[in-house]
């Protein structure tokens, strides 16, 4: 007789809700080990695999007491917003299992100041750069130092606080809006104007238990709202992993240069880095150079990455939060993963909201074509668009040319008024395949 599996499963939440956070809940609800998902707050396609709890990402307060009430096995948090306010702290002090680092680790995302010093100090390659309180020391910078360069708030300033200045114009202006208009608050008291860098960009997520690191396929995120990387600046229209930039040496070269540096100084400081390290990276002909830091999975880049991971990523993250990170190479699926984002009208401006989204029935969820919810909701039992990025369809294949075309298959199937997505994600890999 076959012995009789006894072992209790275990609960997880996941803090968010966009399309990082439902591929979170869909990696994690994959896993033996994982009897319920939590999302807090979700979105329509968390509801439909796992259960939203109506708490936002600010309220540590409530998801402390949900996680603790409902014994919750491990927290995996989603956004920057809450690791920089302190969620780790208060459910570590609450003594509750939690994935990501404290508030005063999360500063590598919450203050370039304080990753550029970071950076400088662990000997990190990065472009070179000055820190102003002043700013007529940073209007004189910019008279002696001239165009482009980049102009940084130090803290967050959700997605807006970084300006790359192609003429001494914008560079002033950029300087003037941190710092005398104070558009971004407090954010913008400390500003640092780096030198620009060009090149592709890159981005390589590693999980770590503030020692051991073990680092993921490199990805690369289309920012930009319109083909050919035109247009305003967005959270990510789009995602594809293993992105060719990185090769296996470089991927080395960043391990060993970056990411190994950084975890070791930082937990040499007395502040340990737990959860998922981000870095985004640029590379040029002297090879990689990091851009900034995150605290978190990136997104869209996650929707692209975890459906690729063949390890237990609840098991990976819960083993990190509470003792040790449980491997140091990851199991990948052979080929590649492309995540193609789907934006409501006015996106990344002020955005329409409440569209019915038809088609979704039509795309049958496989293990090769899955679609990641963001901005929607359920609204008298129909689908409808809620939020500036909508969703996202990621489809596997056996290359970037054969998963791109099966994602945009898999898009056209959907439709919502005022719809808007890039047609060209993946380009750069094609170019680089001849394809
Ligand atoms: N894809 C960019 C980010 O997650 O910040």
């Amino acid at each position: 007789m076959a012995a009789k599996n006894t072992r209790k499963k275990k609960s997880v939440l996941v803090v968010g809700g966009g399309g990082r956070e439902h591929a979170l809940a869909w990696a994690f609800g994959k896993s033996s080990q994982v009897g319920e998902v939590y999302v807090a707050p979700g979105n329509a396609g968390t509801a439909a695999t796992a259960t939203n709890i109506p708490l936002g990402p600010a309220d540590i307060e409530g998801l402390t007491k949900f996680a603790r009430k409902e014994k919750v096995d491990l927290t995996v948090v989603g956004p920057e917003a809450p690791l920089a306010e302190g969620i780790v702290d208060r459910f570590l002090a609450a003594k509750l299992p939690i994935f990501g680092p404290t508030k005063r680790a999360a500063q590598i995302e919450s203050s370039k100041i304080f990753a550029k010093e970071l950076m400088w100090e662990a000997g990190v390659p990065t472009a070179p750069a000055e820190i102003f309180d002043d700013v007529e020391a940073a209007r004189r910078y910019i008279d002696i130092g001239g165009a482009p360069c980049v102009v940084k708030a130090d803290g967050l300033a959700a997605g807006k606080g970084v300006t790359v200045a192609m003429t001494e114009e914008e560079a002033y202006a950029a300087v003037e809006a941190m710092m005398v208009e104070k558009r971004f608050g407090d954010a913008g008291e400390r500003i640092l104007i780096e030198d620009y860098v060009s090149g592709e960009e890159a981005s390589i997520l590693a999980l770590t238990d503030g020692e051991r690191l073990a680092v993921m396929i490199p990805s690369q995120d289309h920012k930009r709202l319109k083909d050919g990387d035109a247009g305003p600046n967005t959270g990510g229209m789009g995602a594809y992993a293993p992105a060719p930039v990185i090769d296996g040496k470089t991927l080395k070269t960043v391990t060993e240069t970056v990411l190994e540096p950084i975890i070791s100084v930082l937990a040499e400081g007395g502040t340990p880095y737990r959860g998922c390290l981000y870095a985004g990276l640029i590379v040029d002909f002297e090879g990689p150079k990091v851009l900034e830091f995150n605290c978190r999975f990136g997104d869209p880049e996650a929707q692209a990455v975890l459906p690729l991971l063949r390890d237990d990523l609840f098991n990976v993250c819960e083993e990190a939060a509470t003792g040790r990170l449980p491997v140091t190479r990851f199991e990948w699926r052979p080929g590649a993963a492309v995540t193609v984002v789907a934006a409501s009208k006015g996106y990344p401006g002020e955005y329409e909201k409440g569209k019915v989204i038809k088609g979704l029935d039509q795309l049958e969820e496989k293990e090769t074509l899955l679609v990641f919810h963001a901005g929607t909701a359920e609204q008298e039992g129909k689908i409808v668009t809620a939020g500036g990025r909508v969703l996202a369809v990621t489809a596997l294949g056996p290359s970037v040319g054969d998963a791109t075309k099966k994602a945009y298959g898999g898009m056209e199937l959907v439709k919502f008024p005022g719809m808007q997505y890039r047609k060209d994600i993946g380009h750069k890999a094609l170019a680089r395949s001849g394809g």
